[in-house]
């Protein structure tokens, strides 16, 4: 009998990628994605190790998941992605019914896993090595996500910022082949995606043959049928005036960037070993607002990093307020087994300061992202119309070229893939609401 799988993402795009990837090699294997968990007989989640609470809530999922639906189809759970590849052991330890773990350069041999795993009843299988080679080349993704392909285009990182834990869960840099990529940007398009994102740890250090991520950008602008062009993330550190300027050169590439800084202490930032000063960091800001007038921004920023003073804090949040992010993905710093900031620095922030730093910043941040967003009102844009409200099932969700989130009211005549122009008449928290011209 065919066997049906099912799995769920967490964690960031590229995990979301690569989730795609998997459906695509268990549907090549022969297996069957089943639309519900309760119609599944074997289940992946794709996991996150970035943040203790991420693994937390792991072991939490799977044990409810485990819990209800082995009473129904379910036969064999596997933990996938960055949390077995950081700490296999651990995460047995805790899940002791999983059947399979695998990291994220084996997720070929997952049809191969499954079946040892039939074969021999209760069997575990894990498969953690690192495959430096391992693209998923000639793997196109199951998309089953919206209007927006994501493509990755760079595996892995060799940054070792100190807090992070990427560059041992998905080892080090590879770039994918630029006629890849671009034969994947052409299929998506094909099959109906105007929006694309280009994934990677650190876009910016692409590099294949010598074709660069600049150069690389302006030739998947250059893809008939590429609308919207995104792409995430960039290091400060790499980020050139080159990149600024196809940006600002191409009108499909969205004029929104998203640029982690983590901390405004010029201290935080070396223990981090981010490579650069905040005042590097404001250097290219500057350009890029000069280059790109209507540019919006966004960042990553983290709180309690060992010895963070309230003054490094105070940093932080100056920076926040000069560049006037649209938003920013706020952390508090969690402590990682295995990085260098594990072992070298004490976890020292007492998290109650931790806490009352995020919310601080998080208000500010809040103030200031509405105050932008507000400036919007009035304004006529085209969105690109993504799904149903989430709240509102007569609504639609529509982005902006600026990432923006606009609610409208739901029309006959108006698809999820549609570009609608909209004026914007309100802004609310995250949202903005448009009237459709
Ligand atoms: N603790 C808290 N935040 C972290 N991030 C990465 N590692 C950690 C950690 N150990 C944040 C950074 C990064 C984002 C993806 O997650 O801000 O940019
Ligand atoms: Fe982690 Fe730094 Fe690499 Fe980003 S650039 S994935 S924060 S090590």
């Amino acid at each position: 009998m065919q066997k049906s799988f099912y799995i769920e993402s967490f964690g960031c795009q590229m995990n979301v990628y690569d989730t795609e990837i998997v459906i695509s090699i268990l549907r090549g294997a022969g297996f069957i994605e089943a639309k519900e968990i309760e119609d599944a007989n074997i289940l992946f989640l794709n996991t996150c190790a970035i943040r203790e609470n991420a693994v937390d809530r792991i072991v939490h999922k799977m044990s409810q998941y485990w819990h209800y639906y082995k009473r129904t189809n379910l036969e064999i759970t596997g933990i996938i992605g960055c949390i077995p590849q950081h700490n296999s052991e651990g995460i047995k330890k805790r899940l002791s019914f999983v059947n399979i773990l695998s990291g994220p350069d084996s997720y070929r041999e997952l049809p191969k896993m499954i079946q040892n795993v039939y074969k021999k009843k209760n069997h575990f299988c894990s498969n953690i090595d690192f495959n430096t080679e391992e693209n998923y080349d000639y793997i196109f993704p199951s998309r089953k996500r919206g209007t927006n392909a994501f493509i990755s285009i760079i595996r892995g990182c060799n940054n070792f910022c100190s807090y992070c834990v990427v560059p041992y869960t998905r080892g080090r840099e590879r770039s994918r082949s630029v006629e890849l990529i671009i034969l994947e940007v052409e299929k998506s398009i094909s099959e109906g995606y105007h929006e694309i994102t280009l994934l990677g740890q650190n876009v910016n250090s692409y590099n294949f043959e010598g074709v660069s991520f600049p150069e690389l950008l302006q030739k998947v602008a250059g893809v008939k049928g590429v609308e919207r062009l995104r792409f995430a993330t960039s290091h400060p550190k790499d980020l050139s005036e080159e990149l600024i300027k196809v940006i600002a050169a191409n009108k499909n590439i969205c004029n929104s960037i998203h640029l982690p800084f983590q901390s405004g202490s010029n201290e935080v930032l070396k223990k981090m070993k981010r490579g650069y000063t905040i005042e590097q960091y404001l250097e290219k800001i500057k350009m890029i607002k000069e280059m790109i007038p209507d540019v919006v921004l966004s960042a990553d920023v983290i709180v309690g990093f060992p010895s963070e003073t309230e003054e490094d804090f105070l940093k932080t949040l100056e920076v926040i307020k000069s560049v006037r992010f649209d938003n920013s993905y706020t952390f508090i710093y969690s402590e990682r087994e295995g990085t260098f900031s594990a072992k070298q620095y004490e976890d020292d922030v007492p998290f109650e300061v931790k806490g009352e730093r995020l919310r601080r910043l998080v208000e500010i941040q809040n103030e200031i992202g509405l105050k932008e967003r507000l400036k919007e009102v009035g304004k006529k844009m085209p969105i690109l119309i993504e799904s149903v409200a989430r709240k509102n099932e007569n609504q639609l969700k529509g982005r902006t070229e600026h990432n923006r989130s606009v609610l409208i009211d739901k029309k006959d005549n108006i698809e999820i893939g549609d570009f609608v122009e909209v004026e914007i008449v309100r802004a609310a928290g995250m949202s903005l609401f448009g009237n459709v011209i």
